[in-house]
């Protein structure tokens, strides 16, 4: 039901060194395919123009481009009858940035022995844009094709990673052929297909786009297998994060994150435990079990394992808010779109995910996932404001707003994965509508006092187009959270809310080296588009990825 992703690798050809094209491209029109997929840039098409005709092309052209060779288009065009040249003879081929050109076989196809039922051409713009390094580029050339591709006829797809850039770093290959899956998730990702139970929508059918196949030359081999790997899981992961996210909170429950853990740990290596109520009690978890008491759903904690490292390597801990519906409590929120706040669980379906996404892969370190989850709901049980309670690292905190929530279950998860002896924790929130208001929906919010964990994480954002932008964390915050009957209160006033939020966190994360990531502006979108993005578990698997040590 999702795509497949794959490669097809030649290992004697080389798509980029121009004497060899000629037999790289016989090889691949050969392929039974719906769709091959070749970027091509306005020098390609000089030299096929100035080629294939014998003239055209201006003479500066003719000598900078040393039409002695023919360039990948016109070499395939030799095996497609022509059918390039016409189209651009038609006006059709202009090599514009992300324009795309779809190409059908004809009888000439056929008659050369070319399997392939089509050609989508994507243009490069300008030269430069062939850079690997430019990851905003390229991925506006891949959304582009990748849309061109899905939602039709085509089942099938060939992707000739060498035509998009100029020879990059096997690394970079790899990662922007990854990132290519993620995007192709991106586009065929359908949730009412994917949950037959919540088909709600008779309409919706499955993209028919079910395999994604790689091309590359012997060079490319070993960074293509890597990265098919790790985008498979990474997609797996995300999907399963977007799904939790658009389940609506009548099944989405607490319960059900706890049943979906336990399902992963059947499928996978992954480890599972789930805390009770009671158990929480015995903790002393009672900042926690505030939030879930005017809740008639048992509340649960939800720990997972991914033991893929030696046994004496410190974890990297994931913490994620899970709140399955948030009303605010009796500090009940307005009624405008109020529905959204079942997405407030999407802090626990990401580190789901992405512990999901390691599993698949196999990483070689240990990871685990904890997942407080609760309803905050208003009821004659609810907490009220003004009530003060202890929490499980002993400070006593006044919750003076029931509907600031998140912190209240976090900073005992947050005392909690202290037993684990971490590397590093990352929590992961939809912690506050200040940080939508701050940042939109185009960073996620990052709070750390760890430059390195700061510097690791702002680039494995960047890597995968799911980023964050740092914000701080001052002792004088500190000040706004004053409370005059406990330790502190849970919240700090309207000036610098996510801010504050943060601040109230870090109090319970002194022991070990620790980042906040608020996502309540990129987790989901909003609007006609509405549903989960799956963000920011591109961020978190390339973390561990790149980072996450062994
Ligand atoms: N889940 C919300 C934050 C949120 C709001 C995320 C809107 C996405 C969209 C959180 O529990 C909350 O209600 N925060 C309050 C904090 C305030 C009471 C200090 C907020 O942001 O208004
Ligand atoms: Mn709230
Ligand atoms: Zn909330």
């Amino acid at each position: 039901m999702t795509i497949q992703f794959s490669t097809k690798l030649f290992a004697q050809a080389d798509f980029r060194a121009t004497k060899n094209l000629k037999s790289a491209f016989a090889l691949l029109v050969k392929q039974d395919s719906d769709c091959l997929v070749m970027a091509y840039s306005k020098a390609d098409l000089v030299n096929l123009q100035g080629q294939t005709t014998g003239k055209g092309g201006s003479k500066k052209a003719h000598q900078r481009l040393n039409l002695g060779n023919l360039g990948p288009l016109a070499v395939l065009d030799s095996f497609l009858g022509g059918a390039i040249l016409r189209a651009s003879t038609f006006g059709d081929l202009e090599a514009k940035e992300a324009t795309v050109t779809l190409l059908r076989a004809d009888s000439s196809w056929l008659a050369q022995g070319v399997k392939l039922k089509r050609v989508l051409l994507v243009g490069l713009g300008d030269a430069q844009q062939k850079s690997g390094d430019d990851i905003l580029g390229y991925a506006k050339l891949a959304r582009s094709a990748i849309k061109a591709l899905s939602g039709g006829a085509i089942e099938t797809a060939l992707w000739l990673m060498a035509s998009f850039m100029e020879k990059p770093h096997p690394q970079r290959l790899g990662e922007l052929a990854r990132l290519t899956m993620q995007l192709a998730g991106d586009q065929v990702y359908r949730f009412g297909v994917r949950q037959p139970a919540m088909r709600f929508k008779v309409k919706d059918t499955p993209d028919p786009l079910k395999s994604f196949i790689f091309i590359g030359g012997g060079k490319e081999a070993s960074a293509l297998k890597i990265a098919v790997a790790e985008g498979t899981a990474l997609v797996e992961g995300m999907n399963l994060a977007k799904d939790l996210g658009n389940l609506p909170p009548n099944v989405c429950t607490p319960t059900y994150l706890a049943q979906t853990a336990q399902a992963l740990a059947k499928k996978t290596t992954l480890k599972v435990e789930v805390l009770d109520r009671k158990q929480m009690e015995t903790l002393g978890m009672g900042s926690f079990l505030a939030v879930t008491q005017g809740s008639e759903l048992p509340p649960q904690f939800i720990i997972m394992r991914y033991l893929g490292g030696k046994p004496s390597a410190a974890p990297t801990v994931l913490v994620g808010k899970g709140i399955t519906f948030d009303t605010g409590g009796i500090s009940l929120k307005p009624g405008d779109a109020m529905d959204e706040m079942k997405y407030d669980m999407c802090g626990a379906a990401s580190v789901m995910g992405t512990i999901y996404a390691a599993a698949l892969l196999k990483l070689k370190q240990n990871v685990i996932a904890v997942i407080p989850t609760c309803e905050n709901m208003p009821s004659g049980k609810a907490t009220r404001p003004g009530d003060i309670v202890k929490s499980m690292s002993g400070q006593t905190i006044e919750i003076l707003n029931t509907d600031a929530e998140g912190r209240l279950i976090l900073c005992d998860a947050l005392t909690y994965v202290e037993r684990f002896k971490p590397r590093a924790v990352i929590d992961v929130a939809t912690l506050t509508g200040a940080c939508i208001i701050a940042l939109g929906s185009v960073h996620s919010g990052l709070f750390s006092d760890d430059e390195n964990l700061v510097k690791e994480l702002s680039e494995s954002g960047k890597a995968v187009l799911d980023t964050v932008w740092r914000l701080p964390l001052d002792a004088a915050y500190q000040e706004q959270l004053k409370s005059n009957f406990a330790d502190v209160a849970n919240i700090g006033g309207r000036p610098a809310g996510s801010v504050t939020a943060a601040c109230f966190l870090k109090r319970f994360t002194e022991k070990y080296c620790w980042a906040h990531l608020d996502i309540a502006g990129t987790a989901w979108k909003s609007g006609a588009m509405k549903g989960s993005t799956g963000r920011p578990v591109p961020l978190l698997f390339n973390y561990l990825v790149t980072y996450g040590a062994p």
